[in-house]
């Protein structure tokens, strides 16, 4: 048990005062905060966990976690990102990386889509000034599961933010990264070169030094 818990998520502060070891982020996030944007299931449940890893330099670290597995004890002094905190089409703004998903057919009935977007997020801001590789974004797929979709479009959806995508000729490639959705996802990727909006780092967080955990 620890006396409290200091974090953010989608850049609102909490502080939770007793907080049960048992818990895991998941459960809390939907059950306590009523973010059910992720699921139970492997990969629907990912989320983004950044932190301040060099007082010094001010580094902030990002990490896909997935949330079903992490303590809640354990995000004391993160900042945690779901899918909610990227954009909504109540709000009328969803994210690049929705859009992306969403125009390229990269989903059907939804339930691993959350996970799928917090993937591509977490991927995509993770090098703060550049872009993944191709490469990169099929690893950062492998805990991600679809029963309904089929993993390429989804993945050539995510390709489009590669930073080595202009380097396949997509005309003469006989790469097995080409499929039958590429094609659609290859022009794309030269019409939309929007910016990726990235949820900023909350500045109380840079000094904040987690607490110790107590187990009795
Ligand atoms: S879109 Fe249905 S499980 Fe992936």
């Amino acid at each position: 048990m620890v006396d409290h818990l200091l974090f953010y998520v989608n850049g609102k502060e909490i502080l939770e005062r007793n907080v049960e070891s048992e818990w895991n982020l998941l459960c809390y996030l939907r059950n306590k905060l009523r973010l059910t944007g992720s699921k139970l299931g492997c990969g629907a449940c990912t989320v983004l966990i950044s932190r301040c890893i060099n007082r010094n330099s001010g580094e902030i670290g990002h990490r896909r976690i997935n949330a079903c597995l992490a303590p809640v004890c354990s995000i004391d002094g993160c900042h945690v990102v779901t899918v909610e905190g990227l954009g909504s089409t109540s709000k009328s703004n969803l994210h690049s990386t929705q859009i992306r998903l969403a125009e390229l057919f990269a989903s059907q009935c939804g339930f691993c889509t959350p996970g799928m977007v917090m993937s591509l997020y977490g991927t995509v801001t993770s090098k703060n000034n550049s872009l993944p590789t191709m490469e990169d974004i099929e690893e950062a797929f492998d805990g991600n599961l679809c029963r309904c979709t089929g993993y390429r479009p989804i993945l050539d959806a995510a390709k489009t933010f590669a930073c080595d995508i202009n380097k396949l000729d997509y005309q003469k490639s006989s790469s097995p990264r080409v499929s039958t959705t590429f094609d659609k996802c290859f022009s794309y990727a030269h019409q939309n070169t929007s910016p990726i909006n990235r949820v900023p780092f909350p500045d109380k967080l840079r000094d904040y030094i987690p607490q110790s955990i107590h187990i009795k």
